[in-house]
């Protein structure tokens, strides 16, 4: 467990932060972030890209092993074709710019979803990204892109009854253990399911994020915009995760 002693207030009162294995974020509000300020709903996806620059750095500075954002959801398709146009181009500019970053923290990038969907120029972009960290021994900052939590537990179960017709498996050893290795966050292992999952702009919901892993997950809402989400916003987040009994259907069990 990760401890992050932190000074609360002006007295001497500290608090040791219990520091989630692994955070997942729901990035939300951009598009309100524009609107109050009279701008275009990109200029708030423009802005939140700074954010996650930011919140990266400061999750991996708290001892985050695995950050995972949701980037872009099977449903963000709907949205007007600008929109889902100026999102697809965003990484490639986005990570061009914040490998260096990603290399000098130590974070090693990688990404989940139907990327196969995504323009070919993406793709080639988040696979530079993955490569040119794969080394590095830091968080892992995992990008949810064209991901959806349905469509993950589908591929798992399609992948897995492929492997009861080729006889690799008989259906009555499907356990969970054999369903999570099936699913996109296998790679995580066993931080593959979210300790805290936040959601900034105000919204109650899990949006089909990783509904599979979050079973057990600790929810945190704010109203903060995602935009200005920053490194304070994620502590008070911190602060609310610690203080919080997590029993797993048990009794009392402090993890
Ligand atoms: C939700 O705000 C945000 C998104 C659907 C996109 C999130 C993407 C980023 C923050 C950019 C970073 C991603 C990469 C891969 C570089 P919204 O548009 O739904 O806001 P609204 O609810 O206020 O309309």
């Amino acid at each position: 467990m990760a401890l992050f002693t932190k000074k609360i207030d002006d007295t001497d009162q500290t608090l040791d932060l219990k520091i989630p294995h692994h955070l997942a974020i729901i990035m939300d509000g951009n598009g309100r972030w524009a609107k109050k300020r009279l701008l275009n709903r990109v200029a708030g996806h423009k802005v939140g890209v700074d954010a996650v620059k930011k919140i990266t750095i400061a999750a991996q500075a708290m001892g985050v092993e695995v950050l995972s954002l949701y980037a872009f959801s099977t449903e963000n398709w709907s949205r007007p074709q600008d929109e889902v146009s100026f999102l697809m181009k965003l990484p490639i500019s986005f990570f061009e710019r914040f490998v260096p970053d990603l290399i000098a923290n130590n974070v090693r990038m990688q990404a989940m979803g139907d990327l196969t969907a995504l323009p070919v120029a993406t793709q080639k972009a988040v696979a530079d990204a993955v490569q040119a960290t794969q080394k590095n021994t830091g968080m892992i900052l995992n990008f949810a892109l064209n991901y959806g939590g349905q469509a993950d537990i589908i591929q798992a179960t399609q992948s897995l009854v492929e492997q009861v017709k080729t006889g690799q498996l008989d259906a009555s050893q499907i356990d969970q253990e054999h369903f999570e290795a099936a699913l996109q966050t296998a790679s995580l292992g066993d931080l593959a399911n979210p300790d805290l999952v936040i959601r900034t702009s105000g919204e109650q919901r899990l949006s089909n994020f990783l509904t599979y892993q979050s079973a057990y997950s600790e929810l945190y809402f704010t109203d903060t915009l995602w935009p200005d989400f920053d490194q304070q916003d994620l502590q008070k987040a911190i602060e609310s995760y610690t203080k919080r009994d997590r029993r797993f259907g048990g009794l009392n069990v402090r993890k």
